[in-house]
């Protein structure tokens, strides 16, 4: 599927940097040239001979060797390749790409380059989560770049969580997902995606809100585009950028999502991933309420909220041939989001638990139950990102099929 493929493999320092030997040869298998630079913390785990061995080209370390310069300049280096992959990315390297250095040859190629780029970090699981990490990370997924893994797992360190690098051949698949063409089964279909939370104003400085990060709405998102549906995602206030690809719309209140899920027009798919406030404020008042001396504290009347999913999941002429909706339940979990997925009216429904325990509500993970009328179908613990590419799979699956009208002709 590779052939003809040129990849330039930047390899940084950490344990993990022995699986890029394997990521190399099934690379080489699958028809792929392999150029590698290694950085210098890299040079302490895996040996330019072995890279070069088994690559079969010349190993990039050094910025200002002449030689290299005169045969391969760094600009060129970095232009003639179809996909540059760092495996691993350490959090110090995706530091800098984040800052835009360009300290050694890795971090220069990174810069110059006009190329796709893949990322597949290992690092400690406290390097990973730190914040300084998460915002660089978020800023070069903003900027485009491709990320696979990492996965959790016992560590070198001897920690457990987040921070492995993936396997060879979970790579090799992302590889090949950003450079061989996807199919693009939606193609044609529209789709709206509501993310995130929403806030509901009590005064101009006080609101309701929740927990909700956005990350998998938004992966929901992406993974339809990806699959070629043009795609509305409806975000409330998140910290995330807007994903490429899509036209992303904001807004904070309840009631704004649901004129901005309208306003989309017709569509044919909605997925309700956002975590919409139940309730508002029955009268918010324009001014900030005043604390007074004395005073018992103000009662905060509530009113409810439209129930979007509802809305658009109403049988008509308008109605999107499929609505699927989140159940975000902390008890009784498939039992409860059967009876939702009735009583909201749409075609499937993504169960999660969001008690504190599951980490759910700004997690990288989630663990989900597929309900439709075919029954409960359960999945593994996956990355929100999987979770989405699954869910955006089966999407394309339920366009695939015929309906029942077509199938009875
Ligand atoms: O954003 P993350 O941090 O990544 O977390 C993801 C998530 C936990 C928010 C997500 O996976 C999720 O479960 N989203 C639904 C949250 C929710 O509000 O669930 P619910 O059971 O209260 O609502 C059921 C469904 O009705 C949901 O599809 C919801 O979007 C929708 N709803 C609810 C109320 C309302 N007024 N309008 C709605 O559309």
């Amino acid at each position: 599927m590779l052939t003809g493929k040129r990849i330039l493999l930047i390899v940084s320092g950490g344990i993990a940097a022995f699986k890029s030997l394997e990521l190399i040869r099934r690379l080489r298998e699958r028809g792929a040239s392999v150029r590698c630079v290694l950085t210098e913390a890299g040079a302490k785990f895996v040996t330019p001979l072995s890279l070069q061995a088994l690559s079969e080209d010349r190993v990039y370390s050094d910025m200002f060797s002449l030689t290299d310069e005169s045969e391969m300049g760094h600009i060129q280096l970095s232009r003639d390749a179809d996909l540059l992959v760092m495996a691993p990315a350490t959090a110090d390297l995706l530091a800098r790409m984040a800052a835009g250095l360009a300290d050694d040859l890795a971090a220069t190629v990174l810069l110059a380059t006009d190329k796709p780029v893949l990322v597949a970090p290992a690092m400690n699981v406290r390097m990973w989560t730190h914040a300084a990490t998460v915002a660089n990370v978020e800023t070069l997924r903003r900027r485009g770049v491709h990320f696979v893994g990492p996965n959790d797992g016992a560590m070198a360190c001897n920690e457990f969580g987040p921070g492995r690098m993936s396997e060879p051949a979970e790579i090799l698949s992302a590889i090949e997902s950003v450079l061989v063409p996807r199919e693009q089964p939606l193609a044609g279909k529209r789709a709206v995606v509501t993310s995130g939370p929403t806030r509901e104003a009590i005064d101009p400085v006080r609101y309701i809100s929740n927990h909700s990060s956005g990350k998998q709405g938004h992966a929901i998102a992406s993974a339809l585009a990806a699959l070629g549906a043009q795609v509305t995602l409806v975000s409330g206030p998140v910290a995330l950028g807007d994903p490429p690809g899509l036209r992303t719309v904001r807004v904070d209140s309840a009631d704004q999502m649901l004129a901005a899920c309208l306003a989309a027009g017709r569509i044919d798919i909605a997925v309700c991933a956002a975590a919409v406030a139940d309730w508002k404020a029955a009268r918010p008042t324009a001014a900030k309420l005043k604390k007074k001396a004395g005073a018992a504290p103000p009662t905060l009347e509530l009113a409810l909220n439209p129930d979007i999913l509802a809305t658009l999941a109403k049988p008509g002429p308008q109605r999107p041939a499929l609505v699927v909706g989140f159940a975000a339940e902390t008890e009784n979990l498939v039992a409860n989001a059967i009876d939702k997925r009735r009583r909201k009216g749409c075609d499937w429904i993504v169960a999660n638990d969001v008690s504190p325990a599951s980490g759910t509500f700004g997690g990288e993970r989630n663990t989900v139950h597929l309900i439709s009328a075919a029954g409960v179908e359960s999945w593994p613990t996956l990355s929100k990102d999987d979770v989405a590419m699954r869910l955006a799979g089966r999407v394309a699956l339920h366009f695939s099929q015929p309906t029942k009208a077509e199938a009875a002709e």
